[in-house]
């Protein structure tokens, strides 16, 4: 799959300096073209450049999709973190064993929003590096990581430690050491949307479909010390598959953990 090349950056209308700044900075990581827009529209853009995707700097960096706007946000991430700081459990945190200072490896960053929370769940001595196939969804959402205000400091601070790598999973983790991360994390798309959220968000365009390897597995199986975790729909074939035989989720809800752990 072929993303560097799909997708043209530009600015807002009335857009300010700091916008032009941002948008050439972006399209020179991304190795893709920079428009000064004028008053040409979104649509006239992707027909000059031949691409689906517009990355436009504004008040907020969004990409624009033929399914609407992509952007970051972290509204899922902020009421999970107030939940835990209530002292309620987060399923995610639990499946992973996740305690202050350990080193997590999210291959999944997708929206962010489960990277913030295990950044929370190891606190200011550990570290989350999270990983993102598509390089318009990674720097996206690493922008918004590192520039996003939140509504609690906490969240603001979880968000700025997450540290993120645009590569392949696969590639990352055959040259980790073994033992090198406490718990290994993958959220692929679902083989099967099951939710609304999943159906019909703009990411389902950008994010890289392909399901998890048997080989992806065990080289995670290598590198972590204590778990590898798989969230999937709970009635997924895909646990079955990859050898999952231990479960943590909600009773009645969709998604599932797979656990594989070795502590
Ligand atoms: C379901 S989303 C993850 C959602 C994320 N857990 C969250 O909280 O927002 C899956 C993401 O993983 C990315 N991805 C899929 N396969 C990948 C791979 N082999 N290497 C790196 N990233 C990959 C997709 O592009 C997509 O952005």
């Amino acid at each position: 799959m072929e993303f560097g090349n799909n997708v043209v950056v530009t600015v807002g209308h009335k857009a300010k300096s700091e916008h032009f700044a941002l948008a050439r900075e972006m399209a020179e990581k991304l190795g893709a073209p920079f428009s000064e827009r004028g008053n040409t529209s979104l649509d006239a853009l992707r027909a000059i450049y031949g691409v689906p995707f517009v990355m436009v700097v504004k008040e907020k960096l969004v990409v624009d999709t033929p399914d609407g706007e992509l952007y970051f946000h972290p509204g899922m991430a902020h009421l999970r973190l107030k939940n835990l700081r209530r002292g309620e459990n987060d399923h995610l945190l639990r499946s992973l064993g996740i305690s202050e200072g350990m080193r997590i490896l999210d291959c999944t960053l997708g929206m962010g929003a489960d990277a913030i929370v295990e950044s929370f769940g190891a606190g200011t001595e550990g570290e989350v590096v999270a990983l993102e196939k598509n390089p318009v969804v990674a720097a996206l959402i690493a922008h918004g990581l590192q520039t996003s205000e939140g509504e609690h400091p906490a969240t603001v601070a979880a968000m700025r430690r997450v540290r993120v790598v645009c590569t392949d999973y696969l590639d990352y983790l055959r040259a980790q050491a073994e033992d090198s991360f406490d718990a290994v994390y993958f959220d692929p798309m679902f083989r099967h949307p099951f939710t609304e959220s999943a159906g019909i968000h703009p990411l389902r365009f950008l994010a890289d479909p392909r399901p998890v390897s048997e080989e992806a597995i065990s080289e995670a199986r290598r590198v972590a010390r204590s778990r590898v975790v798989l969230k999937e729909s709970s009635k997924s074939g895909e646990f079955a598959r990859l050898g999952f035989t231990e479960f943590e989720g909600g009773k009645y809800s969709n998604v599932r953990y797979g656990i594989m752990r070795f502590d």
